[in-house]
């Protein structure tokens, strides 16, 4: 059985005490959402926000469905490596999980394979989990390349000889994200359940069967229950709708 996760990419958004997002009121409401539902949920805020959101779930009572990560680490460990956070220095202040490999990293900031690969091995070792993210672009997805380009990119990214546990895959179309297009439902199911296919050839049938692969890329509070219902996908990594408290919860919900 997988756990489904609904995660939430803040990326470079949220100012402290803004009106229009109480994070107390956003942290309250996504437990309310989780009790009810057999999920577990990842925030994923700037790096100046990790202290307070962490701070607020940690005060939930039953808290051990929510996760509060980043959206990148170091490739290296510790050092004088100027304006970087480390995995450690996350994990020491409450962080158990990190987005690493996101398209607008791959593609903004020239992250290769075999970095993601690198912080993977290095955020394992410091007890956060994994979550890497792979996808095709618009002109891939043209030519028919889509499970090539991912395959490879899962391949060359994600560690081997690692427990299926630390980590989790995320499937974003780069095309899909921040655009309000999404693949058909047909289509997501289809690319899912051949890359766990793939999965399965390349990592054995028991770490394809137990790894979690989430749908990325404009999933948002009317398309989600469709998406979350889909047989291999285990849940949704979120940008712009999980900066809007009610369309997250619903999302939440849908499952
Ligand atoms: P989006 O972003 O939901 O705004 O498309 C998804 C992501 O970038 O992870």
């Amino acid at each position: 059985m997988r756990t489904p996760m609904i995660a939430g990419n803040w990326k470079m958004n949220i100012l402290k005490d803004n009106d229009d997002f109480p994070e107390q009121i956003y942290v309250n409401k996504i437990n309310e959402a989780i009790k009810e539902k057999d999920v577990e949920v990842a925030i994923f805020p700037p790096f100046t926000h990790l202290g307070l959101i962490y701070g607020l779930a940690d005060e939930l009572p039953d808290n051990k469905s929510f996760n509060v990560g980043v959206q990148n680490i170091s490739d290296n460990e510790k050092g004088a490596f100027t304006g970087d956070v480390s995995a450690e220095l996350v994990s020491d202040v409450g962080g158990n999980i990190v987005i690493l490999g996101h398209s607008e990293r791959r593609s903004i900031h020239k992250e290769t394979n075999e970095e993601i690969c690198k912080k993977a091995k290095i955020a394992i070792k410091n007890g956060l989990q994994a979550v890497i993210c792979i996808g095709e672009t618009d002109e891939q997805n043209q030519s028919g390349d889509t499970l090539k380009v991912i395959s490879e990119q899962f391949e060359k990214s994600t560690p081997s000889d690692i427990d299926v546990n630390s980590v989790v895959i995320a499937y974003e179309p780069v095309w899909a994200i921040g655009t309000g297009r999404t693949p058909s439902i047909d289509d997501i199911e289809n690319i899912h359940s051949s890359l766990r296919k793939y999965i399965s050839q390349s990592r054995g049938e028991e770490f394809a069967n137990s790894v979690r692969i989430l749908y990325g890329g404009s999933v948002n509070a009317k398309n989600g229950a469709e998406i979350l219902g889909l047989n291999n996908v285990d849940g949704a990594l979120v940008g712009g709708a999980s900066l809007i408290t009610e369309d997250f919860v619903k999302i939440i919900k849908s499952l």
